[in-house]
């Protein structure tokens, strides 16, 4: 079996989709296995640019098996949006498959996400505003409406019932929301149902046996470890486990199918949203990375803010992933700094220090980051395709922060095309033992 799980490092949007891309030239299958369309995945091939919000990053090329697996929540309305961009586009998306039992995000999930945050006020989450907390509220609560719904309109609308009466009181607000309206919720979902009815599947089965055929099959994460629902920055994370530890679960297939973990990283660090984020900068750097860096997010074009490579966060992300690589993406946007400054530890309220990421959430909003300063470069990294490419102290950098994790780094990317990256040694000995090797030539 040869399963790769590829998951974000830090608090989303580390490039997951550009390096699933990359790997999913030489696998069989990509499945993404938590998150909706709260994600937003940005690959740029042969100059053109490709934002993909629930399809997976594998979809750009032909022969991938794509799948959408039950752990993700679906707007069916977003996908259809997607699936028909990416068709008007010439893609061939007739590969997709949906699992069946993955959950819809209804009407009432979106107003209740926005109600949500305007009822915190001033301790809201700055969620994306997609529904998705709502959604997986539903599932827990054993209310959820799941994809195969779409096809039967009796469960359709009996289940849609069940889960508005409870909501009575907080969608009384939107009472005059035509988007409430059941009769024309129901119709409208039957529609949903008739356009996506060839891609649903069981995934979980179509999987396995393609694991069981030895194929290659990518893991594709959404968010980050720091988003975790149960790891993260609690409560200000995603409602679902970007964790590998779900990737199991939210594809369907066992532990063992499972042989390598890569977190993706940025060379610094950005959040979207709001949060403690220890080693975030407030000053003229900061707008520069963000000018530089294009940190405007893919989903909701907010500002991402920005800050130094937390190495205490990353560790605990590489524990809790137990990463067996790593991809560092987006050095080329350090060039042109004189220093750059690395997050090596936490000092707490009190001055204790921390190595290890605080488990308290007191504790940890009132961390500062402890800076390590190392010399910067003024090259520009755009055309660099090996280690020995790269100007001595880029190469010194990416040496610290693989000492420091204790996770080789795989491969390094100078700039937003697919080709802009340099795979490492240990890239490429990963890949080969992983069996991802359907066009190892390209390596
Ligand atoms: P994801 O959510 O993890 O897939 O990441 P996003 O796509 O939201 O954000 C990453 C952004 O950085 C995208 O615009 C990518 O095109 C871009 N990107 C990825 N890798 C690199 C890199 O190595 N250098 C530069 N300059 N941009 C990159
Ligand atoms: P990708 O896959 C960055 C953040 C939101 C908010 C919090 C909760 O592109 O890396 P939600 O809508 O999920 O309830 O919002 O999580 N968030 C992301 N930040 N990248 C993402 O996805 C994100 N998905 C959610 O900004 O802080
Ligand atoms: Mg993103």
């Amino acid at each position: 079996m040869s399963g790769v799980v590829i998951v974000g490092a830090q608090w989303g949007d580390e490039g997951k989709g550009k390096v699933t891309d990359l790997l999913a030239e030489r696998c069989d299958a990509v499945v993404r296995f938590q998150g909706g369309n709260n994600a937003g995945h940005t690959i740029v091939k042969d100059g053109v640019q490709w934002k993909l919000h629930l399809i997976p990053s594998g979809i750009l090329h032909p022969g991938t098996t794509c799948v959408i697996g039950n752990g993700v929540v679906i707007d069916p309305k977003v996908l259809i949006e997607e699936l028909d961009a990416l068709r008007a586009r010439n893609l061939d998306v007739s590969g997709l498959r949906i699992s069946a039992n993955a959950h819809l995000i209804m009407p009432y999930h979106l107003l209740l996400d926005s109600a949500g945050e305007a009822k915190l006020g001033s301790l809201q989450i700055g969620t994306t505003r997609r529904g998705i907390g709502p959604c997986y509220a539903d599932k827990a609560a054993r209310l959820g409406i799941r994809v195969q719904d779409l096809l039967d309109e009796k469960i359709l609308k009996k289940k849609i019932v069940a889960a508005m009466e409870p909501k009575r009181l907080s969608l009384r607000p939107f009472e005059k929301d035509p988007s409430l309206d059941l009769k024309s919720m129901v119709e409208e979902h039957l529609t949903y149902g008739h356009r996506l009815e060839r891609h649903i599947a069981d995934t979980s089965k179509l999987l396995w046996e393609m694991l069981e055929e030895k194929a290659c099959v990518i893991f594709e994460g959404a968010q980050g470890a720091m988003l975790d629902i149960d790891h993260g920055t609690y409560p200000f994370v995603t409602s679902s486990n970007p964790l590998a530890g779900a990737a199991c679960v939210g594809a369907g297939v066992g532990p063992r199918a499972i042989d390598e973990v890569w977190g993706v990283s940025k060379a610094y660090t950005t959040r979207v949203g709001s949060g403690p984020f220890p080693s975030e900068l407030h000053d003229e750097t900061a707008e520069e990375i963000r000018r530089r860096g294009g940190e405007f997010g893919t989903t909701t074009g907010r500002p991402r803010r920005t800050g130094w490579l937390d190495l205490v966060a990353l560790r605990y992300a590489a524990r809790l992933n137990t990463l067996s690589a790593l991809a560092i993406t987006k050095l080329d946007v350090l060039s042109g700094l004189s220093t750059i400054k690395v997050c090596t530890g936490y000092r707490g309220a009190e001055g204790a220090e921390f190595d290890d990421f605080p488990y308290h959430q007191t504790v940890l909003h009132h961390a500062r980051a402890e800076l390590t300063e190392v010399p910067g470069w003024s090259e520009d990294l755009g055309e660099c395709t090996s280690l020995s490419d790269l100007p001595k102290a880029a190469a010194d950098y990416l040496e610290l922060i693989e000492d420091e994790i204790g996770v080789p780094i795989a491969l390094i990317g100078v700039g937003p095309g697919r080709e802009q990256v340099i795979w490492t040694e240990a890239g490429r000995a990963t890949l080969l033992g992983s069996g991802a090797q359907r066009s190892q030539s390209a390596l």
